[in-house]
């Protein structure tokens, strides 16, 4: 378990570690762990594109993915692709490229037993699985998945040395009633109750806001609506924790992002990247989002 959280810890570090120095328009700056300290550190989070499936893609669509965005640039960031159980071990099989990182889109939060149906932790880091997804709308809403459960995956996964995908976000019902911040800040503050001291390295723990009312509807929050949304979760992170854990923490934007909108979203300072649906299952589509995100990213770490 410990050689699984090092070498995502290690990919985190030599990514951000390779952004500075090399290239001579980015200030040299310190590894994620070394800047929780300090207070207000935007831009020092390795953004990172997340793509999620859900129930798409087959065995041959899945290793032609991976085959084609291995060929891809993707320095000064980091790629996950979260894919259906089935194809875990197809795209494990295909991987060659380890800055790569493979989730899976739940999991049953018990090491073993009676549970018809379901997945371990274990036995997706027997398939070669870092991370996991963790709370989406469509568990919550279609599969009826608790607070308390999210709560009890989250610190399960955190434990295991996971990189949990937590995300979280209103319907439209609620942003038109002017609830958005009320139900973020319960998802915010349910979803992390059952984290421990002591506390996990925040640089292994993303959230991502996706709003319900943006996921497969075409209809992207604006940048402004989105970075309001995200720095206010910041802002309940520092409460609950400390800013500069907060500020350590990444936090995505998921809802119809694209590569016609990712440049102007990631543009905005605690939009760390993204968690991608639709525009995910095309290796090209996607490939550009990563591009596209880690070029406005280096503008703001050399800011
Ligand atoms: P879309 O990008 O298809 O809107 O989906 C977003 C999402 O739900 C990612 O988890």
């Amino acid at each position: 378990m410990s050689d699984l959280r090092t070498i995502i810890e290690q990919l985190v570090r030599q990514t951000l570690q390779e952004m500075a120095p090399s290239s001579s328009d980015i200030k040299p700056m310190k590894a994620v762990s070394q800047t929780i300290n300090s207070s207000h550190n935007y831009g020092k989070r390795l953004p990172l594109v997340a793509a999620n499936w859900k129930m798409n893609q087959l065995s041959g669509s899945a290793k032609a993915f991976m085959r084609e965005i291995q060929l891809k640039d993707r320095k000064n960031i980091q790629t996950l692709i979260c894919a259906p159980h089935i194809l875990l071990p197809v795209l494990a099989g295909e991987k060659k490229e380890t800055d790569i990182l493979l989730g899976a889109q739940n999991f049953y939060p018990e090491p073993s037993g009676a549970f018809t149906g379901e997945h371990s932790l274990d036995m997706l880091i027997d398939v070669g699985v870092q991370s996991v997804i963790i709370g989406h709308s469509e568990r919550r809403n279609l599969f009826g998945e608790t607070d308390e459960l999210l709560a009890k995956k989250l610190a399960y996964a955190v434990d295991k040395k996971f990189l949990p995908i937590f995300c979280i976000g209103e319907n439209l019902k609620e942003r038109n009633d002017g609830s958005t911040f009320r139900v973020l800040q319960n998802q915010i503050l349910t979803g992390f109750a059952g984290l421990k001291n002591p506390l996990p390295d925040p640089a292994m723990i993303v959230v991502a806001y996706e709003p319900i009312w943006a996921i497969g509807t075409g209809l992207t929050a604006t940048a402004e609506q989105a970075q309001d949304a995200i720095a206010f979760v910041r802002e309940k992170l520092a409460d609950r924790f400390s800013w500069a854990y907060a500020n350590s923490i990444r936090i995505l934007y998921g809802g119809s992002a694209n590569d016609k909108n990712a440049a102007t979203l990631a543009a905005k300072p605690d939009i760390d990247g993204f968690l991608v649906g639709n525009a995910s299952l095309n290796a090209t589509t996607f490939a550009s989002m990563i591009e596209q995100v880690a070029a406005v990213k280096r503008k703001v770490f050399a800011s």
